[in-house]
């Protein structure tokens, strides 16, 4: 119950009728849109500019014939036309109030099924195993697992598939390390914990600490560990062997970080999975004509098609990508390639998202170019793409060297901010004469994970994906301003209402009281309510989660307005009473199932 489409429904005949070629009304219902200044109404439709240049006539007039020409409806007060043809729409209250009751008593809060149901494969997380989880890895788990939940929430199908790094050359590290240096004990007793080990302790003895492990080198060390790469790569068996005792230590260390941001991935597809299918995608290429040769590796050309061979092309045109390097080796652009294959025969997906840090756009761009003319032309793949995390100095934020608990001590420091703010805010009430329950240990653990953790993925949904942002815990931990925890108080502000009030959801369930809508703070939180389909939908259009937190900051904005001047437990009438008591409900379900989208949890009471 989108109430822009309903009203671009109700607009669709009258533009039709008076468009001279029918092809461009689906833009000028483009032009319908939420009023940029809610004084004017609550929707404007600007398409008299551009039909009255189609018909040659003034937008004011053409604006008034599109008025007369709408059907009668119960949705609209008489529509006023302002300045230069705007059409100025403001919804009738008792349209709201009916739309309210009805959503009410739908668990999706008037959220319906994308017309058209698409299959969605997501490619998420990616994280290299074995080495320490960067924070673009935590990005990329955020950011993707908030769309599998938008776009399944809309109805569509939605497999979400963790590509991970688990072929790279951080296992000729291991590989070295466990050889050379390991403690057997110590591998005995924690796998996990030796594994990192000696993965930090070969990685320091590097002469160049960068994250070049696999580049040409003369540092000897660093060569020991290629060629241990190369020998898994090429079946030795004893490497082979080790990789596949090292893998579930490996896995290991990552679970209790997708545990706590309450991640869950359908699939682990890593690279080592596809390693069977790169000659012959590298055949297959070669046979189409899409791959060539080139100074004895073998190439694919650049997003233009190009493969630039004159130096003067070289400087001007993006490079091909490798799919067989000179010594026999394949690459990661080989594997994405057998990945596109595999998902799009196994899957059959409409689109493919690839939710990757911008750094690896020209990679995306030239795979997704020759991907299209290798057979997969109809799948719209996308990269989504994320800038970096800035310390507070607005340096890239790095977790290098020490293993994944970096991650994890980045966790554990948002979730003693989460801690800190609930014992300032339980001090601060008290100080102002408010009750607060005593809580348990437990209970207030439980809170603290919530604030904290949430704090984190809040931050990083919050603008839109592309920007670089800066890690600082205590602007993310705020009790006001467009945060998680600003969120989660809201709700549990919500649910203590709720509770004094004697109301629990079930009594709204199935026959909602009727709404009133008097006072203008009550009709401005209806029409908020009442957006949340469309901040859902767009937010899923644009693959952009930050819609919804816009989204989730006005409402709790206009909620805030509405409590400060409409009394609710003690108001005049109970049919008033009742009718406030459904709105703050409505509200209460609205925040829930918005952070749940972004895969952000409340709790009742904080
Ligand atoms: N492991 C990769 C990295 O850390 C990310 C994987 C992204 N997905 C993909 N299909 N290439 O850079």
């Amino acid at each position: 119950m989108n109430l822009l489409t309903q009203l671009r429904s109700l607009f669709e005949p009258a533009l039709t009728g008076l468009a001279p070629d029918r092809a461009k009304v689906p833009d000028l219902l483009g032009a319908i849109k939420p009023a940029a200044n809610a004084d004017n109404g609550d929707y404007q439709a600007n398409c008299a500019m551009a039909l009255g240049k189609q018909l040659g006539q003034k937008p004011p007039e053409v604006a008034k014939a599109l008025v007369a020409a709408l059907p009668p409806n119960d949705l609209l007060e008489q529509p006023t036309v302002a300045g230069p043809g705007f059409i100025n729409l403001r919804l009738k209250p008792e349209f709201l109030a009916k739309a309210l009751q009805e959503i009410a008593t739908d668990p999706k809060l008037g959220v319906s099924p994308a017309a058209k149901s698409k299959t969605f494969v997501i490619d998420l997380s990616g994280p290299n195993v074995a080495k320490p989880l960067h924070v673009g890895h935590l990005r990329s788990t955020i950011i993707g697992d908030a769309l599998v939940r938008i776009l399944r929430f809309l109805g569509h199908t939605v497999i979400g598939d963790n590509h991970l790094g688990d072929w790279g050359t951080q296992f000729g590290i291991l590989l070295y390390g466990y050889k050379n240096h390991r403690d057997d004990a110590a591998f005995a007793a924690d796998p996990v914990r030796e594994l990192a080990r000696l993965y930090v302790t070969i990685k320091k003895q590097f002469k160049k600490d960068d994250d070049e492990e696999d580049g040409p080198t003369d540092d000897p060390l660093k060569k020991a560990c290629q060629e241990e790469t190369a020998k898994l790569h090429a079946g030795d068996p004893e490497n082979v062997a080790l990789w596949k005792t090292f893998m579930p230590a490996c896995l290991e260390m990552l679970r209790p970080i997708y545990e706590r941001l309450d991640v869950k991935i359908d699939y682990a597809l890593g690279e080592s999975f596809y390693n069977p299918m790169l000659p012959g995608v590298v055949e297959e290429m070669l046979a189409k004509g899409i791959a060539f040769e080139s100074k004895g590796a073998i190439v694919i050309p650049n997003a233009k098609g190009v493969v630039p061979r004159t130096e003067e092309e070289q400087q001007k045109e993006e490079p091909p990508a490798i799919v067989r390097k000179r010594d026999g080796a394949f690459t990661y652009t080989t594997t994405d390639l057998a990945t596109i294959k595999y998902r799009a025969e196994t899957w059959k997906p409409d689109a493919m998202l690839y939710v990757v840090g911008s750094p690896q756009a020209l990679h995306f761009k030239t795979v997704y170019a020759q991907a299209k003319r290798w057979g997969y032309a109809s799948t719209e793949f996308e990269h989504i793409q994320f800038g970096s995390m800035l310390n507070k100095e607005r340096k890239k934020y790095s977790t290098s060297g020490g293993g994944a608990p970096e991650l994890e001590e980045l966790l554990n420091d948002a979730v003693s901010h989460g801690r800190k703010r609930y014992e300032e805010s339980v001090t601060d009430r008290r100080e102002h004469g408010h009750e607060v329950p005593d809580l348990g240990a437990d209970e207030v653990a439980r809170i603290a994970e919530t604030i904290g953790v949430g704090a984190v993925k809040y931050a990083d949904l919050c603008q839109s994906r592309t920007t670089d942002y800066v890690f600082d815990l205590d602007k993310m931990t705020a009790t006001t301003g467009n945060t998680a925890t600003y969120m989660q108080y809201a709700y549990a502000r919500t649910r203590g209402i709720l509770r004094e009030g004697g109301v629990d959801e079930v009594l709204f369930g199935s026959s909602p009281p009727a709404i009133l809508l008097g006072e203008p703070q009550e009709r401005a939180l209806a029409m908020q309510l009442l957006r949340f389909p469309e901040a859902v939908e767009a937010a899923a259009a644009d693959y952009a989660p930050h819609l919804i937190t816009a989204y989730l900051w006005d409402t709790a904005k206009a909620f805030s307005i509405f409590y400060d001047k409409c009394h609710v437990l003690k108001a005049e009438t109970p049919e008033l009473k009742a009718s406030r008591l459904l709105l703050v409900d409505l509200v209460s379900r609205v925040i829930k199932q918005a952070l749940d989208l972004l895969g952000i949890r409340v709790v009742e009471r904080m």
